[in-house]
């Protein structure tokens, strides 16, 4: 059952509970994490954990709770659920106060919640999706996951209505990443995704994906590329928390990366990937 925590007490996700002061609801002052749990168990939280406070620490948020006293939280949000398969989402904001643009003395305020998460066909999988080439009008600071999306919204809405699963992002003529994803290409059996910087986030499924390259020994390369580039690429893909690796087969409708189909790289780490997460 999906259920829902904010500041001390648990809730269904659809119950009225923000204050309308709540800064993340003015201001969009905070940040978030995604995690998934596979059968019970969750992947790569302390990872999860890090940049959740590294996020914190980067727009000067302070939290009361430590590290453990949110793994608390996050246990018991799972166990009400009752679910094994889930993703939880948490959200801290820099609390409830009276509308001022200047930091309020009050406490933070930490909403999360439970759900069972969309798991992607094996057929959807096997087919690849598409993808739109998009410009990147982000801020400088990407690698804050900071509630602010608007960009990234705007952005997966236009490859949504273009028949596309996700906006690749173009930053003075470079890939950086996708709204909600990490992008990869492959040329001659190597992959190469963009090195990490400020203007990208830095994705847990990237290292899952970059120790799972180093085990099958296929060389992972961290450098950027033109969207030139990425369309005469082998192969291209995506990753997050909740696509995990997933095949972009075609650009813009009829731009067909190599034959059409996932590759034999995409798949071979989606393989090692999905017996790591079973
Ligand atoms: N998004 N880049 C951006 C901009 C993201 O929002 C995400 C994740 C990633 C991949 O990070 P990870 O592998 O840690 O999930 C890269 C999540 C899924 C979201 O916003 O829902």
């Amino acid at each position: 059952m999906s259920i829902a925590y904010l500041n001390g007490i648990f809730i269904k996700p659809d119950e009225p509970a923000i204050p309308i002061d709540e800064r993340g609801h003015q201001f969009g002052d905070g940040i978030y994490e995604v995690m998934r749990f596979y059968n019970g168990k969750p992947f790569m939280l302390d990872e999860h954990l890090d940049r959740l406070f590294q996020s914190a620490s980067a727009i000067r948020l302070k939290l009361q709770q430590d590290r453990e006293a949110l793994k608390q939280i996050i246990y018991e949000l799972v166990n009400r659920s009752g679910m094994t398969n889930l993703d939880v989402y948490i959200q801290i904001t820099r609390g409830i106060a009276s509308r001022n643009h200047l930091f309020p003395d009050c406490p933070v305020s930490i909403a999360m919640t439970a759900k069972p998460f969309r798991e992607i066909p094996a057929e959807a999988r096997e087919e690849g999706a598409s993808g739109m080439l998009h410009p990147d009008e982000r801020w400088e600071n990407c690698y804050i996951k900071s509630l602010n999306l608007l960009p990234n919204i705007l952005a997966k809405q236009a490859a949504y209505e273009q028949g596309c699963l996700e906006a690749i992002l173009v930053r003075n003529g470079q890939v950086t990443e996708g709204t909600s994803s990490n992008v990869y290409m492959v040329k001659q059996s190597t992959i190469f995704t963009t090195p990490l910087s400020k203007h990208i986030l830095s994705g847990i499924t990237r290292i899952a994906v970059k120790a799972i390259a180093e085990d099958l020994a296929i060389p992972f390369v961290e450098r950027y590329f033109t969207p030139d580039e990425l369309l005469q690429a082998d192969e291209v893909f995506v990753t997050s928390t909740t696509l995990e690796i997933m095949p972009i087969v075609r650009f813009d409708g009829d731009r067909q990366i190599l034959d059409g189909k996932p590759g034999p790289i995409a798949n071979a780490l989606y393989d090692r990937f999905k017996r790591i997460t079973e």
